[in-house]
Order: structure tokens, then sequence, then C-alpha cells
């Protein structure tokens, strides 16, 4: 417990420059097959939807006067501050702010139809992950889904493979590559064996697609499909301009139903 409160204060901190710091899966630039999952949701009006480690909620206003019911959480008190500022009058009470961690669910057994997580499934101790993901399930009404988005350990390997041909092609020797390759991918923020990544005070999980249906299973979803997100080649990627021709970078998108 001591992990999730350090890192609501952590994530509290980066509230006023999220934008600045993180790659937004749902910028009109990327290629997200959420989208399409939430537009198939049937009589939405009638569904009362969660998103979970919402920030500062840029998914609401897509989800808001759509769903019947928007619950709205994160444990970072500054995320739903900013959160709150996307809400007009006219529907404030559709929604339901909630700041908590997100395993925290027992008043909500039952009561979703819908779940989504975009990118916040990234506590560094799997077993909150596991805990959290228990609590989802348990969420979910007969016939829910939940869909997110996981950051990819698997596209930081392929980014870093890139990296290391268009050194070689440069006419590096294959140590000097390695090591731009590492530089420019900034491998030191990450521990690849495990899954996780740590910048600016924050430690987050990053994903490899047999660890998602692996925990899915393990938390009681019989069905997974994975997708992936797509992001545009830009200056955010070290060398990213250079990579046009080749398959885009991406995080896993997923659909998951108990
Ligand atoms: C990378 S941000 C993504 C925010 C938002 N979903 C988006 O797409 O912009 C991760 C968010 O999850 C929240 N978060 C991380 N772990 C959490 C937990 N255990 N319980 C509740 N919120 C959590 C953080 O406070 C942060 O706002």
């Amino acid at each position: 417990m001591q992990n999730t409160q350090d890192q609501d204060r952590q994530w509290s901190r980066h509230a006023a420059r999220y934008d600045e710091l993180f790659l937004d899966a749902l910028d009109p630039s990327v290629e997200n097959p959420l989208w399409a999952a939430l537009d198939a949701v049937a009589d939405p009006q009638s569904r009362t939807v969660a998103d979970l480690g919402c920030g500062t909620g840029p998914l609401l206003p897509r989800l808001v006067g759509r769903f019947g019911r928007v619950v709205a959480l994160d444990f970072a008190p500054a995320m739903i501050a900013r959160a709150r500022t996307r809400i007009d009058d006219s529907h404030a009470d559709t929604v339901t702010f909630e700041t908590r961690a997100m395993h925290d669910l027992d008043d909500y057994a039952g009561q979703f139809d819908v779940v989504v997580a975009i990118n916040s499934l990234v506590m560094p101790d799997v077993r909150e992950i596991d805990r959290t993901l228990r609590a989802i399930r348990a969420s979910l009404r007969p016939g829910g889904q939940f869909l997110g988005v996981l950051p990819s350990m698997d596209a930081i390997h392929y980014h870093t493979m890139l990296l290391m041909d268009q050194a070689l092609d440069r006419g590096l020797e294959i140590e000097e590559a390695e090591r731009s390759a590492a530089f420019h991918a900034e491998h030191q923020y990450y521990e690849f064996a495990f899954g996780r990544f740590q910048f600016l005070g924050l430690r987050q999980k990053f994903w490899q697609p047999f660890e998602i249906r692996h925990r899915m299973a393990k938390a009681g979803f019989t069905s997974v499909e994975l997708g992936q997100v797509l992001y545009p080649w830009d200056e955010s990627m070290a060398g990213g301009t250079d990579f046009a021709d080749h398959p885009r970078s991406w995080d896993w998108s997923f659909v998951a139903r108990p």
C-alpha cells in the first residue's frame, strides 16, 4: 500500500504538465481500435461506463452524454481536479468522480457495463495488477466488457532494433551501435526482464502480449482480443522521422470479457 500512496502523489505531481510528458493514445493522429470497440456498444444510454485511471480526463468528452452514467476514477487528486474541468454543468449529474485506487471497487460490484483503462494498468507491483484485474472483473455486469490500452514492452525492443540497424548503416561497429541504440531508446529507464519503466519518480509496468493474456485469464476473463494502437513516427521518438517506411510503433489494445 505504501507503493500505491507514493505513486498517487507522483502522478498528481505530473498532472499540470501531463500533455507535454506522455504519449497520448487518444490523439487523432493515433490509430486506436478502442474507438470502434466503444462505438459498437449497443444502447449506451442505458449503460454505465467506468474510466479507471482517467487522468486529466481526455476520454470523458467521448463518454459523457453518450453513456447513461459515467464513473471517472483516479487515485491522483490533481488528475481528478483537471478531469472535472472537462465536464460542463449540463452533464454533471451523469458523472461521478472517484479519487481512489482502482482495485477499490467493492461498492461497484456488478455495476459496470463497460470498464475502460487507458495506459493506467501500470502499477509496478504485479500483485497490485492482479488484485485490480480481479476487482474489475467483479465490477462488470453479465455481458459487460473491459477494454483499454497497455504500454508495450515489445515496442521498445522494436524501436531498439530499428535504431541498431540505423547505427550499423551509418558505419558504427557493433558495440558502438548497441551503445547508441541503448542511449537513444533510453534503456536506462527500463527493467526489460520485469517489464518496468521508471522515470521522473513514476514507476510503470510495461506489457508483453503473453502477460496480458496470462493476467487476464488469471483474473477470470475468458476471452481477450488484442490489437495495436499505432503511433505516427514523429519527433517524440528518437530517429522517428527516419523510420517512416517501417511499420509504426504501438501500444497494446485489448477487449476482455468474463
Ligand atoms: C499514463 S496516465 C493515463 C491517463 C488517462 N487514462 C489518459 O489516457 O490520458 C495513468 C493514470 O492512471 C492513474 N493510476 C495509476 N495507477 C492507478 C491506481 N492504482 N489507481 C487509480 N489510478 C491509477 C494515474 O494517476 C494516471 O492519472
